[in-house]
């Protein structure tokens, strides 16, 4: 019979080894690559010494196959904290083979889940893996569908994030697509449904990797991935600044920040931030900055659809979601692209308790064969519902245009906005000046001695009409003009006001979101 102190002696070999992972030959190649491993990107991704192991001892069941059996089996999962608060993670271990998913390592990665669900804590993906594992056949496509499907589970339940740090293909990529937030390491990380090889022999395109699924592609391009960083640790710091702005479930709040930022703050540049033109830019991530705690603000997405913009900020402490058009791209016309990315976060927000602050500068929908053929009709029905839908403080400021059907789809009072501001500057109308006039006045115009002349004055006479927020104001689509500097005051004391909101929609099984 070993002795108590051989039995202590022998669980600490036991953790000694399975902290080694596929041993220190795999971890330097493993740093060589410029990667770090699964424990150390754990280190630095909570805080310290607040990691809990679970599992350190499990192997995989392969039979049909020599295996080395190495202890934890390519993946590491556990709990710890960030900023205090209880998280569920797992590391893919890429030194075990090539981090590769066996049944015994997806029933680690679905009991984390399922405890993450039980408590109500966030999940944290960190992804690195060569797939599927070839020696466990479907046992593998099992396992990989039991966290598909615990994804879906928690969704909208906890918040799940992905990090992607090295190799993530094949059927792999859906669980990472279903979480609520993807980031991606520059240079060393790519997702892709099939690689390189088989895109050449079916398609004959010549690509790399890179091309085909880096985080360049896939924030700029495709719309996959949420944050691209460029070193690992940004990337996790990444993970820690998304949490701090979201509850640890949807049954909970979103954490309250104390800030010396005054609430009511003015800021006399926004009375001068709408040029005088209507067809001049300017920079709405300027009117954001200017109004948010500290000028602070953790933008989602920010090469991808750049018409629009989204993001995390906070306002007298509280957390936001903020949807923007931006004027200096497209005019901040919405488009297909803009539309699905300001639906998810809508649904995203929504979801995890975070009340939408909307500013909102819009011309319409882009107009366009590609836009109609591409499916702007549904895709911009995505924003509507996503709007609808949504029961969380709604909080909205017209700074210029609010164009036609936009102009209902961005949070307006009849979709159950429930603070509406606008800017003196705000031109609520079904269309611009021109294109209304050269509709209802074609006649008249044509008739015209001076056809130029009359379209300028008929113009000139629509815009002193209609363009302007106080027809809407008349009707009370418009709860307030405001003065564009005390845009801070008047959000933080609507936020206050929303704060204990209570609304619901109809029950049912689930809605049907046009997708
Ligand atoms: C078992 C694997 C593996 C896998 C890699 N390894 N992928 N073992 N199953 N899927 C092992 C290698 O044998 C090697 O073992 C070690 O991991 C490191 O792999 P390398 O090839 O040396 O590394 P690298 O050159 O960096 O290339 C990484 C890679 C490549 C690009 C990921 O290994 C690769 O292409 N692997 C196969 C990917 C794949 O086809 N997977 C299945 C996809 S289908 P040693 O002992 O030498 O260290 C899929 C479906 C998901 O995933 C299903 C969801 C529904």
């Amino acid at each position: 019979m070993p002795t108590n102190r051989e039995r202590l002696e022998l669980l600490e070999r036991l953790r000694a080894q399975a902290r080694l992972g596929g041993g220190q030959e795999r971890i330097d190649r493993q740093h060589a690559a410029g990667k770090l491993t699964a424990r150390e990107r754990l280190e630095l991704l909570l805080d310290p010494d607040s990691f809990v192991e679970l599992d350190a001892f499990v192997t995989h069941r392969t039979t049909s196959f020599e295996m080395e059996r190495i202890l934890g089996d390519g993946v590491v999962t556990g709990h710890g904290t960030i900023d205090g608060r209880l998280v569920f993670v797992f590391s893919q271990d890429f030194t075990v083979f090539g981090g590769s998913l066996s049944e015994a390592y997806a029933e680690k990665i679905c009991k984390i889940m399922d405890l993450a669900m039980k408590v109500g804590a966030p999940i944290i993906g960190l992804n690195d893996s060569g797939g599927a594992r070839i020696q466990e056949g479907v046992a593998s496509l099992g396992g990989y569908a039991e966290i598909f499907l615990r994804n879906v589970l928690a969704s909208g339940v906890v918040p799940q994030l992905s990090v992607i740090m090295g190799p993530c293909a094949g059927g792999a990529v859906y669980s990472p697509a279903m979480t609520d937030f993807t980031i991606m390491v520059e240079g060393t990380s790519y997702m892709f449904v099939t690689g390189p090889n088989v895109v050449r022999t079916v398609t004959h395109e010549d690509v790399d990797s890179e091309y085909l699924g880096g985080a360049t592609t896939h924030t700029t391009k495709s719309g996959v991935a949420h944050l691209a960083a460029p070193d690992e640790a940004s990337a996790l710091e990444l993970v820690r600044r998304i949490l701090s702005y979201l509850p640890q479930n949807n049954l909970d709040d979103p954490p309250i920040v104390a800030t010396d930022d005054p609430p009511d703050r003015a800021d006399p540049l926004l009375d001068e931030i709408v040029p005088e033109d209507p067809r001049k830019p300017y920079d709405m991530r300027t009117v954001i900055g200017r109004v948010v705690d500290d000028g602070v603000f953790l933008e989602i997405q920010p090469a991808w659809a750049q018409n629009i913009i989204i993001g995390f900020a906070r306002l007298g402490g509280r957390s936001v979601g903020i949807v923007a058009q931006q004027p200096s791209v497209l005019a901040g016309a919405l488009d297909i692209d803009a539309s699905v990315k300001a639906a998810r976060f809508v649904r995203t927000c929504d979801c995890f308790n975070v009340p939408l602050v909307t500013f909102v500068d819009v011309p319409g929908f882009l107009p366009g064969v590609a836009q109609e053929h591409g499916g702007i009709i549904r895709h911009g029905a995505k924003l509507l519902y996503a709007y609808c839908e949504a029961t969380v403080p709604k909080v909205t400021v017209i700074t210029r245009k609010a164009y036609g059907g936009a102009y209902d789809v961005m949070s307006s009072k009849h979709i159950r906005g429930d603070l509406n501001f606008a800017w003196p500057t705000a031109e609520i109308a079904v269309m611009g000046a021109e294109g209304a006039v050269n509709i209802i006045f074609r006649d008249e115009i044509a008739r015209s001695p001076d056809p130029e002349a009359t379209r300028a004055r008929l113009v000139a006479e629509y815009e002193a009409e209609f363009n302007n927020p106080y027809v809407a104001a008349a009707r009370g689509y418009i709860d307030e003009v405001i003065r564009p500097s005390e845009t801070r005051g008047r959000l933080v004391r609507a936020l206050e006001v929303l704060a204990d909101k209570r609304d619901t929609n109809p029950r049912k099984k689930h809605g049907n979101i046009p997708l």
